[in-house]
C-alpha cells in the first residue's frame, strides 16, 4: 500500500515501545508513563452515570462543546489563569492534544517553521511534523535547571518562523518557566508576529516557590495566543479525552475549521464529567499535588544514593523528572533504557525521545505509588553497586 512519506518519515513513539517491550517481562517496575494511575475521583464518575441515565449522551453536542462546560471553563480561566474568556473564545477538544493538532493545523502551512524549546514533549514535534511543518528545536539551559534560552528562540527565528510552541510545567523536564522568561517570550512574539501555542496540561502540578503563568493573562497578547488545557492530568481523567483550547474568537473560528474534521465534537459523556469537575470541590486536586510532591522528594532522595550514576535537576513540576546518565554507556538512552529493562526489569524512557538535546537523559515519571518507585530503585541500586 502507499503510504504518505509525511508520516513514513515520522518515528515510531519510544514511549509506547517501551511499552510494548515492557510486556515481555513479568513484574516491571513501571517509571515510563506520564499518566495519572489514581482513579478519577467518584463525583466525576457519578456525574457521567447520571448524564447517561438521562439519555444525554448520545448525540453530538455542540462542536465546540456543551455551553455549560464552556461557562465553568470561563471562570475557571478567570480564577486561576488570569484569563478573560467569553464562551465563544473556547473549543472543548478531544484532550488537549486533539486541541494543539488543530491549533498547529490552523496556524502553519507546509515549510513553516515553528520554535520548539527543547527537550519537550515529543507530540509536539510529530504535531508540527504532520502539518508539514519544520520543528526547529531550541535547547533549554540544563545547568540553569533547563531554563528556556531566550537568545537561543531568538536566534532560531526566519522569515518561515509562524509560532512558539512549549509545554510548561515541562515534560519531560519537570521546569516551570516563570513568568519572567514567558513576558520575554511574549515580547519575542509580538515583535516578530508569532503565535504562542502553550500546552497548560500540568497547570496544577507545581511545587515548592514555583508559580504556574499563563501568556494569555498579558494584557496585549489576545491575538499571538493559543492556550491550550486538559482534564487529564489535572483531575484523573486520562481516558475520558477531553480538554479545552482558548484564543481570541477570530483564531477560534480558524481553529474551529480543523477540529471538526478532525473530531465533530468532544465525547459527550465525557464533557458532563468534566462540567462536574470544575463545579465540584478542588480537593481531589490538591490531594493529587500532595501525593506528586511527596513521590517527587522520595524519587530525588533515592536519586541521591546513585549519584555515581545520575545526575539531576529537581522539578519543579509536572510529575516527570529528566536526570542525565553520567555512565559512558548513557551516550545511547535507547540502548541504555532497553538494558534497564531487559537486566533488572525496570522501565523507562530515553531523552533521545524529546528532541536530540534529550540524548544521555532518561525520563522517569513519579506519577506512581511510592511502592513502585523503591522497587525500581531497589532494583538500580543493587545492580549499579
Ligand atoms: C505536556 C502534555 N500535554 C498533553 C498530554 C496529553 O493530554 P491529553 O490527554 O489531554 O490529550 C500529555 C500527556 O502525557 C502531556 O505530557
Amino acid at each position: 500500500m502507499k503510504q504518505s512519506d509525511r508520516v513514513t518519515r515520522i518515528p515510531k513513539s519510544a514511549i509506547h515501545e517501551m511499552t510494548r517491550l515492557s510486556k515481555h517481562y513479568d513484574d516491571v517496575a513501571f517509571l515510563s508513563w506520564a499518566k495519572p494511575t489514581s482513579g478519577t475521583p467518584e463525583h466525576i464518575n457519578n456525574a457521567a452515570i447520571s448524564a447517561i441515565k438521562e439519555g444525554l449522551t448520545g448525540g453530538y453536542s455542540q462542536s465546540d462543546g456543551l455551553p455549560a462546560l464552556r461557562e465553568e471553563i470561563v471562570k475557571k480561566l478567570k480564577r486561576d489563569n488570569n484569563i478573560d474568556a467569553s464562551t465563544n473564545e473556547l473549543i472543548v477538544t478531544v484532550g488537549a492534544i486533539e486541541g494543539l493538532a488543530a491549533a498547529v493545523l490552523a496556524t502553519i502551512d507546509p515549510g513553516d517553521e515553528v520554535i520548539l524549546p527543547t527537550p519537550t514533549y515529543s507530540t509536539h514535534i510529530r504535531q508540527v511534523e504532520l502539518a508539514s511543518g519544520k520543528p526547529v528545536l531550541a535547547p533549554l539551559i540544563e545547568e540553569e535547571n533547563f531554563a528556556l534560552d531566550i537568545q537561543a528562540v531568538k536566534k532560531s527565528i526566519t522569515s518561515k518562523t509562524k509560532a512558539i510552541m512549549y509545554c510548561s510545567p515541562n515534560n519531560p523536564t519537570g521546569t516551570v518557566f516563570p513568568e519572567e522568561q514567558l513576558r520575554q517570550l511574549a515580547n519575542i512574539a509580538l515583535e516578530h508576529d508569532l503565535t504562542i501555542i502553550t500546552d497548560e496540561a500540568y497547570e496544577y502540578f507545581v511545587f515548592d516557590d514555583n508559580r504556574h503563568f499563563s501568556v494569555a493573562s498579558i494584557p496585549g497578547m489576545e491575538k499571538h495566543v493559543i492556550s491550550t488545557y486538559t482534564f487529564t492530568k489535572t483531575y484523573a481523567m486520562t481516558g475520558w479525552r477531553v480538554g479545552y483550547i482558548h484564543a481570541d474568537e477570530t483564531i477560534i473560528d480558524q481553529i474551529k475549521k480543523a477540529h471538526i474534521p478532525l473530531a465533530i465534537c468532544a465525547p459527550v459523556v465525557s464533557q458532563y464529567a468534566a462540567v462536574a469537575a470544575l463545579y465540584g470541590s478542588q480537593e481531589c486536586v490538591a490531594e493529587f499535588r500532595r501525593h506528586y510532591l511527596s513521590a517527587r522528594n522520595l524519587m530525588c532522595e533515592r536519586l541521591d544514593r546513585l549519584n555515581h550514576v545520575f545526575d539531576y535537576v529537581k522539578p519543579g513540576g509536572s510529575y516527570l523528572m529528566f536526570p542525565k546518565i553520567l555512565l559512558d554507556e548513557g551516550r545511547d538512552s535507547v540502548a541504555f533504557c532497553k538494558k534497564l529493562l531487559k537486566n533488572i526489569q525496570v522501565s523507562t524512557t530515553p531523552g533521545i525521545a524529546f528532541g536530540f538535546t534529550g540524548e544521555r537523559h532518561l525520563r522517569l515519571s513519579f506519577c506512581v505509588s511510592e511502592e513502585m518507585i523503591n522497587k525500581a530503585f531497589d532494583r538500580m541500586e543493587k545492580y549499579f553497586k
